[in-house]
């Protein structure tokens, strides 16, 4: 039986780091969700084709790779807003849910993260990780990112964006952003990566010496 790791939370919380950091640790298959959504927005965008077409957006879902999936060639900001936008739909949704899942049971364990892994793509999980801070917190993380890598950011359209993406993934009637029941929940607000990372492996070890 493969062990599967679900993490969720919003934009900039610091899931995907801890989420690499957790597969690397346990020898597991890290997917990042976000990817397949932004994945499927980038090639409707390529191919000048609508975000607001339900049918065009679900084949585009369909077509999507999971092995070829690139942060570094989907991390641009306008990518994520149409995510977020594609994400609303149903049909989308269930294509790159449908494949989420195949991936979900690759052996000997998975690690997703994403929005709605502990909630809709993997509710059997038996670690479910609910990773949040404030949105101060995330706004600042992400300017100081952009920052260190040597671009321009203003902090007050950052938050604002941050608190607009929110908006749109909690407030979704499809799937929408919230923690899982039996989640756990871990506020990095005021907790470095490090204290983050041990806590989950806390509650890690503990399910797994319960399997
Ligand atoms: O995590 P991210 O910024 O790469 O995600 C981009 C968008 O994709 C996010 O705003 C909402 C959507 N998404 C989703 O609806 N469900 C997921 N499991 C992952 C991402």
């Amino acid at each position: 039986m493969t062990f599967i790791i679900a993490i969720d939370g919003p934009a900039a919380a610091g899931k995907g780091t801890l989420a690499r950091r957790i597969a690397e640790t346990y020898g597991f298959h890290h997917l990042d969700t976000g990817l397949t959504y932004r994945a499927t927005a980038r090639a409707l965008l390529e191919a000048g084709l609508p975000l607001d077409d339900e049918a065009v957006a679900e084949r585009m879902a369909q077509a999507v790779d999971l092995s070829g999936l690139d942060r570094a060639v989907l991390a641009q900001h306008h990518i994520g807003e149409a995510a977020s936008r594609i994400a609303v739909m149903p049909a989308v949704r269930c294509a790159l849910v449908e494949a989420q899942r195949r991936f979900s049971a690759r052996s000997p364990g998975t690690v997703l993260d994403g929005r709605d892994i502990g909630t809709v793509v993997c509710p059997q999980a038996p670690v479910k990780l609910y990773v949040t801070a404030s949105p101060d917190v995330r706004a600042r993380r992400r300017h100081d990112e952009v920052i260190a890598s040597g671009g321009v950011a203003d902090y007050q359209t950052i938050l604002a964006d941050v608190k607009k993406r929110d908006d749109r993934d909690m407030g979704r009637a499809d799937s929408p952003l919230k923690p899982a029941d039996d989640a756990h929940l871990l506020d990095t607000s005021e907790m470095s990566i490090e204290a983050a990372f041990q806590a989950a492996k806390t509650i890690i070890d503990a399910a797994l010496n319960r399997n």
